[in-house]
Order: structure tokens, then sequence, then C-alpha cells
């Protein structure tokens, strides 16, 4: 498949804002689907629709295979072992939220840390803020330099504690765009006899991710961010890990036995997945997952490479440009501030040429803070963006610097 033939795969591409057709450079935040995913939802609803898991109706039997199949297109795209490692979820912060409040309370006691990077989403930072406080707990930091990189000596310091129980860690800051060393950290981690969480919500997008061979203790990601519908994420975690976890949330299907009294929980991977699921959401998970496995191809990946290396170059030579994340390992996700330029305007400006970008905190506000802002603009690619758009912005980016200044 060729970046052309992708593009008709999603119809929302060919809209116009601003009276020319949309240029979507908002893709970290969410990405587009594709007429595939479009028409799971409508073959579900159509045909298909009821509850999962409970009833012995055709429909529900239908429903629960699709949900289950939407499970194993997710184990195998990041190579787990079992269906039992894969807890379908609402989402990143879903699954994050789930780990911080069965581990924490679990494993670790008053004066252990968690450790983090600088450059977290809010979702990967709030969770174990709260249970630090409930549970006297420390964060820590991994430094982030300049150039967006983590400063792993620091890093390993911090380790050498023997005070920290948890790690976790973006694979992909959503404002650095920088691939960070996790298999590294990992291996250090785990020689301390820490976990290590990875979040992936950038990450599953731009890497290929294999969890055995990174031997992270948990990997989760959102299904909105590839491709997928919203409200549907994945939790990996091995084995050990999941069954040493008491349950969180408490309902329907994540129970074995129930009495007056007590209960059992069900085995991996229900016990995790309490109430009705979002069955629909996870059964676009398969379609999702297909296209993004197609735009793995060799045609594909080089246009990608290029308008990465045209954005980089391109924006870091406009006068008074400051790019966040730059250097090795960097994916097509640009953050940048401006001098005497507020990034709301420049966003507002650029919607108005049919540009979307994102302006703001991203979610992210220590590590903007940290470097002096108050929010950046973010140009985020996908693989059906086109070097002409890329081109196009450029020269619009520089009408709006021209009518800011
Ligand atoms: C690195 C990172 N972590 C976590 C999240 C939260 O994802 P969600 O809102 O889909 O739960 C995001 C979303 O932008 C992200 O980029």
């Amino acid at each position: 498949m060729d970046v052309q033939e992708l593009r008709h795969h999603f119809p929302i591409l060919s809209r116009t804002v601003g009276g020319r057709n949309v240029v979507y450079f908002d893709n970290a935040a969410t990405s587009q689907r594709p007429d595939t995913v479009d028409e799971c939802q409508k073959t579900i609803n159509a045909f298909h629709n009821a509850n999962i898991h409970r009833a012995v109706h055709t429909l529900s039997a239908e429903m629960t295979d699709l949900y289950e199949m939407g499970r194993e297109s997710a184990r195998k795209f990041i190579n787990a072992e079992s269906r039992e490692n894969i807890i379908l979820t609402g989402g990143t912060t879903a699954g994050i939220n789930l780990v911080a409040n069965t581990f924490c309370p679990t494993f670790m006691k008053e004066g252990d840390e968690i450790l983090i990077s600088e450059g977290e989403h809010h979702s990967n930072m709030v969770p174990w803020m709260i249970q630090a406080g409930m549970h006297h707990l420390k964060i820590s930091y991994i430094p982030v330099d300049a150039s967006g990189h983590w400063d792993m000596e620091t890093c390993r310091k911090r380790l050498s504690g023997g005070r920290v129980k948890m790690v976790a860690v973006a694979h992909v800051s959503n404002v650095l765009g920088i691939i960070n060393p996790i298999e590294e950290l990992i291996r250090e981690a785990h020689k301390t006899g820490a976990c290590v969480l990875i979040d992936g919500a950038q990450g599953i997008v731009h890497t290929d991710v294999d969890v055995k061979k990174l031997d992270c203790d948990f990997y989760v990601f959102s299904g909105h961010k590839i491709y997928a519908a919203t409200g549907i994420g994945v939790l990996y975690g091995k084995k050990d890990c999941l069954e040493s976890l008491p349950p969180w949330f408490g309902g329907g299907e994540m129970v074995d036995v129930v009495t007056y009294d007590t209960f059992t929980a069900a085995p991996l991977p229900l016990k995790f997945e309490a109430g009705t699921p979002n069955f629909v959401g996870a059964a676009t998970l398969t379609p999702a997952l297909e296209m993004a496995s197609a735009m793995k191809s060799a045609e594909i990946e080089k246009n990608t490479l290029e308008m990465t290396e045209y954005l980089s170059s391109s924006l870091q030579a406009v006068e008074g440009f400051h790019l966040y994340g730059t250097g090795d390992g960097k994916v097509p996700v640009f953050s940048f501030s401006v001098e005497h330029c507020h990034h709301e305007d420049i966003a507002i400006l650029l919607d108005k040429m049919g540009i979307e970008v994102r302006s703001g905190l991203m979610c992210a506000e220590p590590v903007i803070g940290r470097f002096g802002q108050t929010g950046l603009v973010r140009v985020s690619l996908a693989p059906y963006n086109t070097m002409e758009e890329c081109e196009y912005f450029i020269k619009c980016q520089n009408r709006v610097l021209n009518m800011l200044s």
C-alpha cells in the first residue's frame, strides 16, 4: 500500500476546514479512524450487538467472539504470550490507574519510591501522586535534558538507593517525541528488583513493540491513538505480575463464585474486566491494528521519514523558533515555541488555513514549565500525512509568524 491508497481509507481527510482540504496534524492526541473501523462498528450495530460472556444466545456468542478477537489482535500486535496477559481497559489512563491502585497498596510501604521521568504525561504522574499521598511513598524523577533525553546516570543513582519499587515511564514522550532508552532502563530496574510499567500511548504508534523482548512488567496503550475507537485500551502484564495484584473494580464477570459473605476472583484476564466492557471498541482493535500493520510498508515508512527530516530542518530554520526534543530517536512529534508569539494564536491562525495542530500544555505541565514555557504548539504526524501537507504547513507557518510579528 502507498500513501495515496492509505488516505482513501480515511474519509475524514477529504473534508474541508477554512475552505481547504483539512491537514490533520494532531495525531498524537487522537488519530483518525479508517473505513474498516467504521465498517466494523456499523456491522456490529446492525448484526451482532449483545452483551458478551453472559448469555447462551447467538448474538451474544458472536459478539463475545468479536471482543475476544480484538484481544487476540492486541496480543499478536505486541507479541504477548497469551490472552491472559491482555487486559482490555478504557485506555492508557485507565491501565495506569489500575496498576497504581493495585500495586502500590500491595507491594509498597512508607518511604518506598516510584521512579518516573520529568517528561511524563499527567496520566503517568497523577495516579502515582495519589498513591504516594495515601501510602506515604516518594516520587523520584529521571531528569530530562534540554534536548529531551533522559539522564541515565542520575537514573542509575536513583535505582541504586534500593527504595524504588516501581518505575513508570513513557516509551515516547507526547511532547518531546523522543524514543526513550526503555530497554536499558528495564534491565537496570530489574537488577534492583523494581517493576517496570511502560506508558506506550505514543510508543505503540511509532515503534515495533515486542513485550517479550522488552521484558517490561506492564505495557499500556490506547486504541484511539492507533486508529481504533475511543474508550478502549490495552494493559499488558506479565502473568505472575497480574496474578499477584488484587482485583480493583468489582462487579459482574470479574468473579468466579460469590456468596453473601465473600467472592473469589475470575481467572485472568477477566479478573480485571468488571462490568460490561466497551465491546464494540474492543472489536475495532482488529481492523485498526491490521491497518497499523499495513502502514509498516517500506514506501509508507520512507514517506514518514522524509516528512520527519523535512519538518525537523524547515522548522528549525524559522527565526526565534525553538524545538523541544531533538537528536537521536526522534519520531514525527514536534513541539515548539516561537519568541514573541503565543502558542494559541499560532494554532488559531493555522486552523483558519485548514491545519489542525495542538497548542497548550499537552497534559505535561511540569516539563513544559521546566523549559520556561506556559504552552507549546505541537505538530504530530501519522503515516497518512503527505509531504505536500508538510510543505503547505511550513508556508502557512511563515505567514502566521509574519502576521503575528
Ligand atoms: C504519553 C501519553 N500517556 C498517556 C496518555 C493518555 O492517554 P488516554 O487519554 O488515551 O488515556 C497520552 C495521551 O495523549 C499520552 O500521549
